[in-house]
């Protein structure tokens, strides 16, 4: 009679297990049933009773620095009038890695954090069955899909929400020119510049809105693609739809791209100085300084015109050594007709331009 129950459930997970595959698992249950016999306390007691785990389908967004509520509920149907103890998992997919690691785990009021997310994440428990995840502080690298997973004793029951990152993505590639990056060297250029190697979720967006970049440059998880809007014979090919074109993935030490590189909003500003006869590269680091600020990174400046509508028809430098401006409203004699962040490439340090600073209050 004991160990005909855990039998049960193991044939009942199997079912569930289909149903999850065709209910793409954002919501779902499952069943404590009795054995049919309804005689034994247990089977009486759990006869009908199902645990249900739920959260929102839409993912979450938010920025860098700011905190995210990833909502999760539980609840019995029918309901229990006796409490049971639960305990919560919280566990984290990277977007660019492949395993799950562990976020936070609860028994009543004790919990405990792991990893990055230590003194960055609690329970939320405003209401009953309420064992929402607040996570603070977030970093670029917080992305991916988080799982919700209540355990109940005997079983456990999982649900999973994607967190994403309002941001910017931008192509980029190093002083000495085109495909010169592997894997490491191109998440160390872009953390460099504030930024974080983009995932394909935040390529596919940066897309969606109109990137256009006929360079190929690594992502976050280790595939080399980039993003088509208007199809041409260079760029793989004049009869190809629009869309991300993908090399797959490479040999992250012995293959060499560009970088799509990931920035979210910014805590601070980034603004233009000037000279009347310019500035070389070493002057132009000095100027910020003096001003108690920093020379901007080529990140803090992609950030400042999406989310500040940084606007200003004056080449600078930055920190990489780069020339660049931020146009959010085209117009004559300032590039293109689409809004974007020009570049100069990277000039000779003694030649003269105004600079971009980034000041963090
Ligand atoms: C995520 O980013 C933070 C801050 O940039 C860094 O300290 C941390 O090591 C990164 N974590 C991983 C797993 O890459
Ligand atoms: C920039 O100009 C200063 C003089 O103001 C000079 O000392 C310095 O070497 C110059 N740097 C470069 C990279 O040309």
């Amino acid at each position: 009679m004991m160990n005909a129950l855990p039998l049960l459930v193991t044939v009942l997970q199997l079912q569930l297990l289909s149903f999850l595959v065709a209910a793409v698992g954002y919501s779902n249950g499952f069943f404590y049933q009795d054995n049919g016999n309804g005689n034994g306390k247990k089977e009486i007691y759990f006869n009908g009773v199902r645990l249900h785990v739920e959260t929102t389908e839409a993912p979450v967004f938010a920025v860098r620095g700011s905190s995210a509520t990833l909502p999760c509920h539980y609840r019995y149907e029918p309901e229990l009038n006796i409490p049971r103890r639960t305990r919560v998992k919280w566990s984290w997919l990277p977007a660019d890695r492949g395993h799950e690691t562990d976020v936070l785990v609860a028994l009543g009021q004790r919990h405990h954090s792991f990893g990055d997310f230590k003194g960055r994440v609690r329970l939320r428990r405003s209401m009953p069955g309420e064992v929402s995840l607040v996570i603070a502080k977030l970093q670029l690298n917080d992305t991916g899909r988080y799982r919700c997973k209540v355990i109940d004793g005997l079983e456990d029951e999982s649900v999973t929400i994607d967190l994403a990152l309002r941001g910017v993505v931008f192509p980029y590639q190093p002083s000495r020119g085109r495909y010169h990056l592997n894997f490491g060297t191109a998440q160390q250029a872009c953390e460099e510049q504030d930024s974080a190697l983009a995932t394909f979720e935040q390529l596919f967006s940066a897309w969606e809105e109109g990137l256009d970049w006929c360079n190929a440059g690594w992502l976050a998880d280790g595939t080399v693609q980039y993003p088509i809007t208007m199809p041409r014979k260079a760029c793989g090919g004049a009869d190809m739809a629009p869309g991300i074109r993908s090399y797959g993935t490479r040999h992250r030490h012995t293959h060499h791209y560009d970088a799509f590189c990931f920035s979210s909003s910014l805590k601070g500003h980034v603004y233009f100085l000037q000279q009347p006869h310019g500035l070389n590269f070493t002057e132009a680091m000095q100027i910020c300084e003096g001003d108690r600020a920093k020379i901007a990174k080529v990140g803090q400046l992609y950030a400042a015109w999406r989310f500040m509508g940084l606007d200003r028809c004056d080449a600078g430098w930055l920190a990489d050594g780069s020339v660049r401006y931020p146009i959010a409203h085209p117009r004559p004699n300032c590039g293109p007709p689409e809004p974007g962040v020009r570049s100069f490439g990277f000039p000779s340090h003694h030649h003269r331009h105004g600079v971009y600073c980034y000041i963090s209050h």
